[in-house]
């Protein structure tokens, strides 16, 4: 892979050595993919930072980055609680301290504390902007709604990424890689909840490649959570909508095989992930709430109250939190609680309940490795766990 001047320093140290390794892995990966140079890119989302993902292993490979500074707008991915509240989600001191000291080494390298997985509400990339994203559902979100270029970036990729200000030029960053390999249509008209449920099934069955989808809405948050799922239990960073997508019109061609989803077929699906049908508790946000999804809620919560023996539990970032606060107040008053920094998969807040209600496809596939999960329409969890006042 060609590389500049200032990227052959890097390489030899001259920038640090934090800066040196970053630089290893770019070329790394550049020559695995057989990318003829670097790209330049806007901004970068660090996942994988929770302790809970990185433990004392990843904690010591962090460190050797210490003495570097990231050179282009750097996110952060949810980490293991919420900072407000850190002993709900757990009373491992180990855990608290291990993660802080994470905390504080993306400080020190200047990433921005967002702890969000939803990095596209505090900065919305533009139509082909080259950048580099790791979460697994921002990733889907940024190439398939916004059309910015990313590909399937690791936490360690993209932290390189971010210290370097740059990515090998291959996969979805070039025209070529970003064409559609199935086409997708629907026997019915797909609704909010089945987003999640086609994700989740079109993953698990068609593996990798880039579905072009025919009758879906421009509905943000439902897209938001097709991707989230298609990209957890397949490996998908991109999908193509029809009228949606902004380059959807240049990714087909006329040989794609096609597959046809009805509801008979992803019902039969949903159903066989069910394994009780009275959760203990509900957790909604995965991937973290929009405004738009947190209004939603407050408007079903408003004259109800959480029944006894039962809790809800929200997650959405800081930022989101802070313009949607009237929402936020009149859904505590139902005796919900609302968490920032964190979520129901990188946290051991799982661990506290039997059975656990979610509406995602993607905690659906986390979470129910380890839990028993009732995955259902949000209305119907939501009725699950309230009582009116
Ligand atoms: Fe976000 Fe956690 Fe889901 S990081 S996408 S809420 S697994």
């Amino acid at each position: 892979m060609f590389l500049n001047k200032e990227e052959e320093l890097m390489l030899q140290g001259e920038y640090g050595s934090g800066a040196k390794i970053a630089m290893e892995i770019i070329l790394k990966l550049g020559d695995y993919y057989n990318a003829e140079n670097t790209i330049e890119i806007k901004n970068v989302q660090i996942s994988g930072i929770s302790y809970k993902n990185l433990g004392e292993y990843g904690l010591d490979l962090l460190k050797k980055f210490s003495d570097s500074k990231v050179r282009v707008p750097s996110f952060l991915n949810p980490i293991g609680f919420d900072l407000d509240f850190p002993t709900f989600f757990t009373d491992d001191n180990n855990f608290i301290k291990g993660q802080m000291e994470i905390l504080n080494i993306f400080r020190s390298i200047g990433a921005q504390q967002t702890l969000t997985c939803t990095p596209y509400y505090i900065i919305e990339p533009k139509f082909g902007d080259h950048i580099a994203w790791a979460e697994s559902s921002a990733i889907v979100y940024a190439n398939s709604v916004l059309g910015a270029r990313t590909n399937r970036e690791s936490g360690i990729s993209a932290l390189a990424s971010a210290i370097t200000g740059r990515a090998a030029n291959y996969g979805l960053h070039l025209n070529e890689g970003r064409k559609a390999t199935i086409k997708i249509n629907f026997d019915f008209k797909p609704e909010y909840f089945d987003y999640a449920v086609t994700g989740l099934y079109l993953g698990s069955k068609i593996k990798n490649g880039i579905p072009y989808f025919q009758g879906l809405e421009n509905n943000k948050d439902a897209l938001k959570s097709l991707g989230a799922a298609l990209n957890s239990s397949g490996s998908i960073p991109m999908f193509h909508a029809e009228g949606i997508t902004p380059e959807y019109f240049s990714a087909i061609s006329d040989s794609l095989e096609i597959i046809t989803l009805s509801r008979t077929e992803l019902e039969d699906f949903r159903k066989s992930l069910i394994y009780s049908v009275d959760p203990d508790v509900v957790m909604l946000g995965c991937p973290h709430l929009s405004k738009e999804e947190i209004k939603n809620i407050a408007i079903f919560l408003k004259n109800k109250k959480i029944k006894h023996g039962k809790e809800l539990l929200l997650f959405t970032s800081r930022k989101i939190k802070d313009e949607a606060l009237d929402y936020i107040n009149e859904i505590k008053h139902s005796g919900a609680r609302v968490f920032t920094d964190t979520c129901m998969v990188v946290s051991p807040v799982q661990e506290k309940y039997s059975v656990i209600g979610l509406n995602s496809g993607k905690a659906t596939y986390y979470v129910g490795r380890d839990k028993k999960i009732f995955f259902a329409d949000i209305k119907t969890l939501l009725e699950m766990v309230t009582d009116e006042n």
